[in-house]
């Protein structure tokens, strides 16, 4: 099969948000930190009222709908999520009651778990089944969600949740580029989730910060790398990229990592004019590299009018919901498909970077082969996220309060409004004394 890749998106995101400067003056930190340090302007929340299974139960059936795809032209269903709510039984299982209500048992695919990594692995692993000996010809469907949860703190800002449901199959509009894609792994204690009874990671939050960036290192040198031989390029660069989607723990990070990639093109390319501003960082070692703020300074700089325009479309809906965990890479390129006319993105390359901590990071680049118009339109991006509440930082506390008294709890029946869970979401209706989820569609 040709130009397998993406064919259709859907996003869902809860109906309520903070807004970041409101939860600056409620955490008494600083003005601008979390607006202008972190660079985030919402971040949405959940209380008992959903869960992983929940939100992608929504994701998926409104993937459906709104394409009108047949849940029988589905050969595989893959889930990449990091929110754990049993040691084994996969959210891929509580999924198939959709199938199963329409006839169709024989769907692969199974959960795939390292934090935020999870959801490229899936993706992967969809794209891989098609263009294998394996696939039976039908679709494969990629679910990444999760709730991105913190335990109050200099973390807790950088909370969100969202997921994203993708279509996946050949004569895609969005097409994977063969030959490209460059992985870098490692074992770190960055951020994990070792406490069985919470819901929030241990995180080293500066620590994986520097991993971030030094797995973004590695994957852009390799992809380029790559890209060098394959087009026959002495000095591939930047250049070669009309635009980026990190993983976006926060609007930031993916600043500094898109500025990263300007300091590994100079490397290749030290004499030339347009890193003048570089030279007096020559001869810095690389770890220094990771470290100086100056250098940082002359990067972000250099770089400033090219994230506007390569990263900036992709940036705008994680700076509106906050991390997603495994969703937020895939909602980057929600994004960027949502902010971009269809017309604009023919032809162009989109490099995709993800990171899981702990760690696992990949890169790949996408070509657009078609129309990404109907994507667009059906995602509806702007208008939704426009439309959501704005509740106070009292009622995200609140929220968060509620999900720790409650998590892992058994025979309960969750307290959270009904009047927070929009029309056409599913929600937790009790948990039984099994410890068995019972969901119902509002
Ligand atoms: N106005 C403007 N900028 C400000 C202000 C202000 N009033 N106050 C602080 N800042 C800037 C700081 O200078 C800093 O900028 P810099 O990063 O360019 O140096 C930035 O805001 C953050 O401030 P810090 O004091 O460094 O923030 P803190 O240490 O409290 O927390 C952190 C930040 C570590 C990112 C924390 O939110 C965290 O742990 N997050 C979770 C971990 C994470 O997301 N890691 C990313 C990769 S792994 C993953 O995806 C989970």
């Amino acid at each position: 099969p040709e130009n397998v890749g993406v064919l259709a998106m859907e996003m869902y995101f809860p109906k309520r948000c903070v807004i970041q400067s409101e939860m600056e003056t409620f955490d008494g930190v600083s003005a601008g930190k979390y607006t202008i340090g972190l660079g985030q302007d919402k971040m949405a929340f959940i209380d008992d009222r959903e869960d992983i299974q929940s939100i992608c139960l929504t994701a998926v059936q409104n993937l459906m709908e709104k394409h009108n795809i047949s849940y029988s032209d589905i050969g595989r269903l893959e889930v990449g999520t990091e929110t754990i709510i049993d040691k084994s039984k996969a959210v891929k299982t509580c999924l198939m009651t959709l199938f199963t209500e329409q006839g169709n048992t024989e769907v692969e695919g199974i959960d795939t778990t390292n934090a935020c990594y999870g959801g490229f692995a899936a993706f992967s692993n969809a794209v891989n089944w098609i263009e294998s000996s394996s696939w039976d010809g039908r679709y494969a469907i990629v679910v990444a969600g999760d709730l991105a949860l913190y335990a109050s703190g200099a973390a807790r800002p950088t909370s969100g949740a969202g997921v994203v449901a993708m279509l996946i199959g050949k004569d895609a509009p969005i097409v994977v580029e063969r030959g490209l894609r460059s992985t870098h792994m490692e074992h770190a204690y960055d951020f994990y989730k070792p406490d069985m009874h919470s819901e929030y990671p241990v995180v080293d939050g500066k620590f994986s910060n520097t991993c971030y960036i030094r797995a973004f290192d590695s994957c852009y040198r390799r992809y380029m790398a790559r890209l060098a031989k394959l087009e026959n390029k002495d000095k591939p660069s930047m250049d070669d990229i009309d635009y980026v989607v990190c993983h976006s723990p926060y609007a930031k990070l993916v600043n500094k990592s898109f500025a990263r990639a300007s300091y590994n093109d100079f490397l290749l390319d030290t004499d030339n004019e347009k890193f003048a501003a570089l030279k007096p960082f020559e001869e810095m070692s690389y770890a220094d590299s990771l470290e100086n703020k100056d250098l940082e300074r002359a990067l972000m700089g250099l770089t400033k009018a090219g994230y506007a325009q390569k990263v900036g479309p992709a940036a705008y809906a994680p700076k509106q919901i906050g991390n997603m965990y495994t969703a937020a890479v895939w909602a980057g390129l929600a994004s960027l498909v949502s902010e971009v006319d269809s017309e604009t993105l023919q032809d162009k390359r989109i490099m995709l970077y993800s990171y899981g901590s702990g760690l696992a990071a990949s890169m790949i680049s996408f070509r657009v082969r078609g129309s990404t118009a109907e994507i667009k339109s059906k995602l509806n991006l702007r208008e939704r996220l426009d439309a959501r509440t704005h509740s106070k930082p009292e009622e995200f506390a609140s929220a968060m309060k509620m999900r720790e008294n409650t998590h892992n709890a058994c025979n309960f029946n969750p307290s959270g409004s009904l009047d927070n869970i929009a029309t056409g979401v599913y929600y937790v209706e009790k948990i039984d004394d099994k410890w068995r989820r019972f969901y119902k569609r509002k």
